[in-house]
């Protein structure tokens, strides 16, 4: 680094490690609130830095690159998903992007068992009736739910937070693993799951779990054909993006019956406006984006997010870099 310390814009108020690593050799300024900091603020932000700092909530565009300058030279998310930065723009202005893979994998995994579960065990339900006063005698025939022991799982996305979801649920008893991505996943076998075509894991899968990227791809690909094909009690978890599906689609496929459950942890928009239709089912569990919420977690991705940004000013190897 020259002797002049580069500047990094930090897009919100984030866990200390991320902000300390970045201070020993940064000038650091920052948005130090924890709702994001207004469009028009951030483009006069980061006008003049050499590094951005930023969440899955704020759009890095063309725009917002141009309105940093020709000295911006990386921008690190503190996300593992980066369907907010548009790779091409950063490609055309030779900006590095760093995000966070790895270090939020098992407060995902972990998550989406307790996702899959409230929603199969119908726990929202329950918790309700201890309150409202519906919990009469025990009876054989109240709120049974489906349990994962000799269940199929389908996994959309094999990637690592896919497989250690399945290797989380595996003590459960499942019986069978299936999944379907792009590519094969060696780690596979140490869940025995098997590669499937998507139509043949939909048939087969008493639960589908969406693990996928959100790319022009996966966009809305948990539409009403898709739903139409799983089984009618099929259970549907999403703690990948909430772009990944139909919304409308999926609201009529739990209220007719289509299918049998979901637990969604991401939605469009987020937050959830409290008059949408998804959230006066009983049969849709509904988290607000809370699956990396750990604070070991948030502290690791905090403070990766800092050093991809200081890597990349040193013009050294990123830890995790995304390749575009
Ligand atoms: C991510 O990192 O992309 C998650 O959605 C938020 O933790």
């Amino acid at each position: 680094m020259s002797s002049v310390k580069p500047s990094v814009y930090v897009t919100r108020r984030v866990p200390l490690p991320g902000k300390e690593i970045l201070a020993t050799e940064c000038n650091v300024t920052q948005w130090d609130q924890d709702d994001p900091v207004p469009r028009d603020e951030l483009l006069r932000q980061v006008k003049g830095k050499d590094g951005i700092f930023c969440l899955l909530t704020e759009k890095i565009d063309e725009e917002l690159i141009l309105a940093a300058g020709p000295q911006l030279k990386v921008v690190g998310t503190m996300s593992v998903g980066y369907d907010h930065v548009d790779l091409a723009a950063c490609k055309k202005h030779n900006i590095k992007v760093g995000f966070t893979p790895g270090v939020l994998t098992n407060a995902v995994a972990e998550l989406t068992v307790a996702l899959l579960l409230t929603t199969s065990r119908r726990l929202k339900e329950a918790m309700a009736e201890v309150v409202n006063g519906g919990w009469g005698t025990w009876k054989p025939l109240w709120l049974c739910g489906q349990g994962l022991d000799g269940a199929t799982v389908g996994i959309v996305g094999l990637g690592r937070i896919g497989l250690t979801v399945g290797k989380c649920l595996k003590p459960f008893a499942v019986q069978k693993f299936l999944y379907s991505d792009a590519f094969e996943n060696p780690g596979a076998a140490e869940i025995d799951a098997q590669r499937v075509p998507l139509d043949e894991l939909l048939a087969n899968s008493d639960f589908v779990l969406a693990c996928c990227a959100l790319t022009p791809e996966t966009r809305e690909m948990f539409n009403k054909d898709v739903f139409k094909k799983m089984k009618k009690n099929a259970i549907f978890i999403n703690t990948s993006r909430g772009g990944v599906v139909q919304q409308d689609d999926l609201y009529d496929a739990l209220k007719s019956g289509e299918i049998g459950a979901a637990g969604l942890d991401v939605t469009v928009p987020e937050p959830l406006p409290t008059n949408s239709p998804l959230l006066t089912l009983n049969n849709c569990v509904i988290l607000p984006h809370i699956a990396s919420a750990t604070d070991k977690s948030r502290s690791s991705m905090s403070e990766l997010t800092a050093r991809n940004i200081l890597a990349a000013l040193n013009g050294e190897k990123m830890p995790t870099q995304v390749r575009i």
